[in-house]
């Protein structure tokens, strides 16, 4: 269903969990920066924010118009925040906010050439559209059991 061998997958307890185990679990240098995008998942910001006063890394919000910007835009927004000092890409495949999907493909394509890391958040995408995590290809990818695939309350995985 997902693209990707069981041998990588580990299970948790929900998404946030999934995603503090990553976000804790990098060896972050001080000035390191990790973008991510204003409509993240506000627990995720919350984490990469506590990292950028407890390490010294550099939080760097990409904004954009989630109603009217268009995919081109966003890609743009991304594109302008990434470069080489970049250390991880922290990206939302659907919104929880108005279920809009982003141009993910195009966005870690940009993250990829700047040898940065990829954590995608697919907490709203697993199970509910189409995807492959081999056409994605993010370095971490976080999803929960308890949402549109309908499992039982506290399952999610890495
Ligand atoms: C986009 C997104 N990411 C992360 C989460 C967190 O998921 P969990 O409730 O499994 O911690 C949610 C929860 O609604 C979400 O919508």
């Amino acid at each position: 269903m997902l693209g990707c061998d069981l041998n990588e997958m580990a299970f948790c307890r929900n998404a946030t969990e999934g995603f503090d185990t990553i976000l804790r679990g990098i060896d972050f240098r001080e000035g390191e920066e990790v973008v991510y995008g204003r409509y993240d998942y506000p627990f995720v910001q919350n984490t990469i924010k506590q990292l950028e006063v407890r390490l010294g890394i550099k939080a760097v919000g990409v904004d954009y118009d989630i109603a009217h910007s268009t995919d081109e835009e966003i890609i743009g927004a991304y594109h302008s925040k990434i470069n080489k000092v970049s250390r991880l890409l922290v990206l939302s495949h659907m919104l929880n906010w108005n279920g809009r999907v982003l141009p993910v493909k195009e966005i870690t394509e940009i993250a990829r050439r700047h040898d940065a890391e990829i954590l995608l958040d697919g907490a709203q995408s697993f199970a509910h559209i189409p995807f492959s995590i081999e056409d994605i290809r993010p370095d971490y990818f976080v999803a929960c059991f308890h949402k549109w695939f309908r499992g039982p309350l506290g399952t999610a995985f890495i």
